[in-house]
């Protein structure tokens, strides 16, 4: 299959703020133990209190377009992967948009959880080929720290802030997107939801007394679905690609439990040493931890131009994804 769009710049940023295993230990009843076995999480980025979303979006983009060589002015669309938007309306995009100085540039935001990035980089690929966009920014933010329950050590440990963002364009040919794969299973959504504050559950003090607008999950059946479903994802998108896993230089997949990322690359036979992992340092960044890891690994020469790389996600929803891709 020929490749349609192609990644030609990466960024991304994290809040300074860094929140340890140690630094739980104080706040709920967990160890440093616990959470490196079963999670691989050591450390997450927290924003600051008057960090937006759409602030660690500005800093992700301006670095993937200056990797570019483009000007903000070059874009003409921008699509942010988000559930922890600035505002519950207008779309966070919108205050990217003015913060790039994307005058050019329409702005939408993607619901689609932790697959957010990866089903904005999909839109993105078919818009190109449309032949209407040329350049179009794609950035997975997330601040779920925000949407934390700090008493509920099942969720606390797991989560940190950030934003990864990648400038798409019409492929030369040789590079880019070679296949992809979107999935949703809205039956699973009570599984991993924060069902508060929209119009199922008002905004009201018993609302928020009972905590309907933090994220709410059932770790263990999200583990087993998560698992299934990106492995499903990739061979799907393998598949389309006339691709076998062996034919993969890198696989970066959802950061979200280093257990879940190991069954996965066990499961499609890639081995560890083409695996991507940066949970440790970050946490589950949702919607960021994808492009958070492809702009990791393309900087810090892991990622080298000519790889094939495979790129999985599983959400929320739930959703998941899959991409593969020609750098
Ligand atoms: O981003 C995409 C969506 N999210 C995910 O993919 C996350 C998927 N789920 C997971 O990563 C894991 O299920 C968790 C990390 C959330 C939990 O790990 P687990 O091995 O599935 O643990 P569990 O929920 O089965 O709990 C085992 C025990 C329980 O104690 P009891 O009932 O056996 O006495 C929990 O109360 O571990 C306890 N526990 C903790 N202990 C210390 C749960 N959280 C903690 C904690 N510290 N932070």
């Amino acid at each position: 299959m020929k490749p349609r769009s192609m990644i030609i710049g990466t960024g991304h940023y994290v809040p300074s703020r860094i929140l340890t295993n140690a630094d739980l230990e104080k706040i709920v009843d967990t160890s440093n133990d616990w959470i490196v076995e079963r999670t691989g999480i050591h450390e997450r980025h927290i924003k600051a209190d008057d960090e937006n979303t759409s602030d660690m979006c500005i800093k992700a983009g301006e670095r993937a377009l200056q990797q570019s060589g483009l000007t903000a002015k070059d874009l003409d669309m921008i699509i942010i992967g988000t559930v922890t938007g600035d505002m519950r309306f207008p779309a966070t995009a919108i205050f990217v948009q003015s913060g790039l100085g994307a005058v050019n540039a329409a702005a939408l935001d993607i619901s689609a959880a932790c697959s957010g990035f990866l089903y904005g980089l999909v839109l993105a690929d078919g818009l190109i080929a449309s032949g209407k966009y040329r350049y179009i920014l794609v950035i997975g933010s997330e601040s779920l720290t925000n949407m934390t329950n700090w008493e509920d050590r099942n969720t606390c440990v797991l989560f940190g802030d950030g934003a990864g963002a990648a400038v798409v364009t019409a492929s030369d040919g040789t590079r880019g997107i070679i296949s992809s794969y979107l999935g949703a299973d809205g039956t699973l959504a009570k599984l991993l939801w924060a069902p508060g504050g929209g119009t199922a559950n008002p905004i009201s003090h018993e609302m928020i007394d009972k905590k309907l607008h933090l994220l709410h999950m059932a770790g263990k059946e999200v583990f087993l679905h998560a698992v299934k479903a990106m492995c499903d994802a990739a061979l799907k998108a393998l598949s389309l690609a006339e691709m076998s896993p062996d034919d993969i230089d890198l696989l970066i997949p959802h950061q979200a439990n280093i257990r879940i990322i190991e069954a996965t690359g066990k499961r499609l036979g890639i081995p560890k040493e083409k695996v991507y992992v940066n949970i440790d340092r970050f946490g589950n960044t949702s919607s960021a931890s994808v492009p958070i890891a492809i702009d990791e690994a393309r900087r810090n020469g892991i990622l080298k131009p000519g790889m094939t790389c495979l790129t999985v996600v599983f959400g929320g929803g739930f959703t998941w994804a899959s991409v593969v891709i020609k750098f």
